[in-house]
């Protein structure tokens, strides 16, 4: 994909600085946003990265923005305090100190739910995409957050830009006490606005049964995995699972196998 970095409209000295610094880490052209549009009619650009005066990072073009936003975890967040439901939380069954990784972090946003549940624990995140690990990793350090317990989340999660599949493979037996694993769905779910301006960047290649072996080897409690009920996921990977949680209404199911 072709793309640059630029800044919004009148940046400071750091914003460019910092601008700058992300175009020699990605290895690409550092361009002004006074000189954008001459560029991109010379050069015909896929996207633009946007260093903002407020320190966000987001990723542009004519079509999309895509940015970090905590959005469905203050939904789920709220419906936990509510009425205690929460599928994936509940599947996990945490103690507040276990360390969960999040196989496919995306925006992150179940893992800061899931960080509010672990006081004395972590999340360590893993992100295939080069973009969506850019975004979303800048956007955990550096979004406004205005909630507390977002604060405190973010800081329990650790990101990484890897494939599961190369990852798992080098971990020790049970070295995680939970592993966590929400690939791409089949038929996307259009309704989820949060996901959609993701979708371009994502990884969609499949996981397939031995990736899933290798991620019940390496999580000592517990084995999750979130598909639609209409897709062929679960049926491809042919897995006993302890329990399988989830509602009709919503269409998404989490498998869970216990190693306990
Ligand atoms: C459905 S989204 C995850 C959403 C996430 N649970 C959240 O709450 O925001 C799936 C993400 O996993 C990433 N992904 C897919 N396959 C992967 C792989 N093999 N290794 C690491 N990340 C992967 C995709 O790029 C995408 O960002």
């Amino acid at each position: 994909m072709r793309f640059v970095v630029t800044t919004s409209y009148k940046p400071t000295k750091e914003v460019v600085s910092s601008a700058r610094g992300l175009a020699e880490e990605l290895g690409v052209k550092y361009v002004s946003r006074s000189r954008l549009k001459e560029f991109e009619s010379e050069h015909s650009l896929d996207f633009y990265y946007v260093f903002d005066k407020n320190g966000q990072l987001t990723i542009r073009n004519r079509e999309t923005v895509f940015f970090f936003h905590p959005g469905m975890s203050k939904v789920r967040f709220k419906n936990m305090r509510i009425q205690d439901s929460d599928y994936l939380i509940k599947s996990m069954d945490l103690s507040g100190s276990e360390t969960v990784l999040d196989t496919t972090f995306g925006l992150g946003n179940e893992a800061l739910l899931i960080a509010h549940y672990l006081p004395e624990g972590k999340v360590i995140g893993l992100e295939a995409s080069e973009h969506i690990y850019r975004i979303v990793s800048h956007g955990l350090r550096n979004y406004p957050y205005a909630d507390e317990w977002l604060i405190e989340a973010s800081k329990r999660i650790e990101l990484h830009n890897r494939d599961l599949r190369d990852f798992v493979k080098g971990c020790e037996d049970n070295a995680y006490d939970i592993v966590y694993c929400d690939p791409m769905f089949d038929s996307p779910q259009m309704r989820s606005h949060s996901i959609n301006p993701l979708r371009p960047f994502a990884m969609y290649e499949r996981i397939n049964r031995s990736d899933v072996d290798e991620m019940i080897r390496i999580s000592s409690k517990r084995f999750i995995i979130k598909s639609r009920t209409r897709d062929s996921l679960f049926e491809e990977l042919n897995l006993e699972f302890d329990r399988l949680w989830g509602s009709k209404k919503s269409g998404v199911l989490y498998g869970v196998i216990d190693k306990e």
